[in-house]
């Protein structure tokens, strides 16, 4: 393939998953250069902008969501090496963080067990295969999160993703969804090769209006209200002329 159609703007072209799960799999050859975040937030060459990246979105997640002082059950899809697991602890009764790499769940767990934090538990599953009945932790779930994750999935897999948090969550239950976009157009990238990993990379940005239309397509708006739909980034955080991070947060009415 050559570089011109590696970047596929506007028409629809499928992921190759197994393409997808090899990308992270090969992350693992960064274990000791680069630091655990950045195997999952990138910036190889600028690890500093990760870093900055998700002091920001901590920090703006918690400027979006009120725990009213109440200890919550969290799921974290694709949770990569828990991140948000690790931010978000001493706020949990019980963090459920799932992720299909074996790799990124050791280091999670790993870093749980020095921590001491008993309340974080950790499994490998697929985003696109689990089975609620899977799940280590029971639903209902107050809060779940998903970040990063719906670019490596197709249409028809973020679809159904969807409609499973609409069950997994609790009424009044929060649905945290940040990913990257396509600013004006819909950008594929398939197997590009990527200077700054320094290996090929697939993804999809789908525009705001396309997130929307698969939301809307998943229903969930029946028993949900989507309350914040917002850039996530300042342009100082935002390296990309043609994609950048936003946020969605949904609230399940109750009933
Ligand atoms: C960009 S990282 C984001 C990690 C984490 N959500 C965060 O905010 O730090 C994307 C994560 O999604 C995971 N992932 C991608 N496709 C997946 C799938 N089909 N099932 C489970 N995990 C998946 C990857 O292994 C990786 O950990």
């Amino acid at each position: 393939m050559n570089h011109k159609e590696s970047r596929i703007y506007g028409n629809k072209a499928d992921l190759d998953y197994a393409k997808i799960k090899s990308f992270f799999e090969k992350r693992k050859e960064k274990i000791g250069y680069l630091q655990p975040l950045n195997l999952t937030m990138y910036q190889d060459k600028n690890p500093e902008l990760a870093i900055q990246r998700d002091i920001f979105e901590k920090n703006r997640f918690f400027e979006l969501i009120n725990f009213q002082n109440k200890k919550l059950k969290i799921l974290d899809i694709g949770c990569g090496v828990g991140r948000w697991g690790f931010h978000l602890s001493e706020f949990a009764e019980i963090y459920l963080g799932f992720d299909y790499s074996t790799t990124f769940i050791d280091i999670a767990k790993q870093k749980a067990e020095e921590e001491n934090l008993t309340n974080l538990k950790f499994q490998i599953l697929s985003a696109t295969s689990f089975q609620i009945d899977e799940l280590f932790e029971k639903p209902p779930f107050d809060l779940a999160i998903i970040a990063g994750v719906m670019a490596y999935l197709n249409d028809v897999d973020c679809i159904e993703l969807l409609k499973k948090v609409e069950i997994l969550l609790s009424n009044n239950g929060i649905f945290y969804l940040r990913e990257p976009i396509g600013i004006e157009r819909r950008l594929t990238l398939s197997d590009f090769y990527s200077d700054e990993m320094e290996t090929e990379y697939s993804a999809v940005y789908r525009t705001i209006d396309e997130y929307l239309v698969l939301i809307d397509e998943s229903k969930i708006l029946q028993n949900m209200k989507l309350t914040k739909n917002e850039a996530l980034f300042p342009s100082e955080l935002n390296n990309r002329k043609e994609t950048a991070q936003h946020i969605f947060v949904f609230e399940k009415v109750s009933k």
